[in-house]
């Protein structure tokens, strides 16, 4: 009888952690849901593939950059203002923190955008389709942190060596 009596709250424990653990998956599933419909009323702007290559030069005093072979010195200086001023909010590989991860950014955007958005952040958010995009998607102002157009060419050499490295 003892036995019986075992076996029974066995069989009561096991569907009690079979209904948590199911608990467990619709609270994870209601979240997926709710955003999805975040992004079912931002429908009304044309959808932008943040992923894809873009020849927009965005929004910015840089309309012409020339590019020659990767300057080992200048990405260099370019890593050490990146990790000073932006490691905060980006970091080199895919992964976002606050800001997106910056791996293939030169594949996915101009030289000039690029170097729009570092020293143009703001208008470039407001004015720029995939600025404006890429504040809905992450939801935070990227802000002007006070580079000189030399550091932020040094940053771009920085990126195009980052990414040159698969
Ligand atoms: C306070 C956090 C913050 C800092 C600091 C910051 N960024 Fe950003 N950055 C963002 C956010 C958020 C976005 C996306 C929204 C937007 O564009 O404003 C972004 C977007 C970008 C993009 C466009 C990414 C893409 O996928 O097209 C680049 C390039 C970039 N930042 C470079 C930099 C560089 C270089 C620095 C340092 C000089 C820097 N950021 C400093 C938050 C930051």
């Amino acid at each position: 009888m003892k036995k019986l009596q075992n076996l029974i709250s066995a069989l009561i424990l096991g569907c009690i952690t079979f209904l948590y653990a199911c608990g467990g998956g619709q609270s994870n599933s209601s979240s997926q849901d709710s955003s999805s419909k975040a992004t079912a009323t931002t429908t009304e702007t044309p959808v932008i593939d943040l992923n894809a290559k873009s020849e927009s030069k965005g929004v910015g005093k840089f309309t012409s950059v020339q590019l020659g072979p990767i300057d080992a010195s200048m990405a260099e200086k370019g890593k050490a203002i990146f990790a000073a001023k932006c490691s905060a909010c980006h970091k080199t590989t895919d992964q976002k923190i606050v800001g997106p991860g910056l791996k293939g950014i030169t594949e996915r955007r101009t030289p000039e955008w690029v170097m729009n958005q570092i020293t143009n952040p703001i208008e470039m958010e407001q004015k720029d389709p995939i600025g404006k995009a890429l504040l809905e998607k992450h939801l935070t102002q990227m802000t002007f942190q006070n580079v000189s157009d030399d550091e932020t060419r040094q940053i771009l050499e920085f990126f195009r060596k980052n990414d040159s490295i698969k």
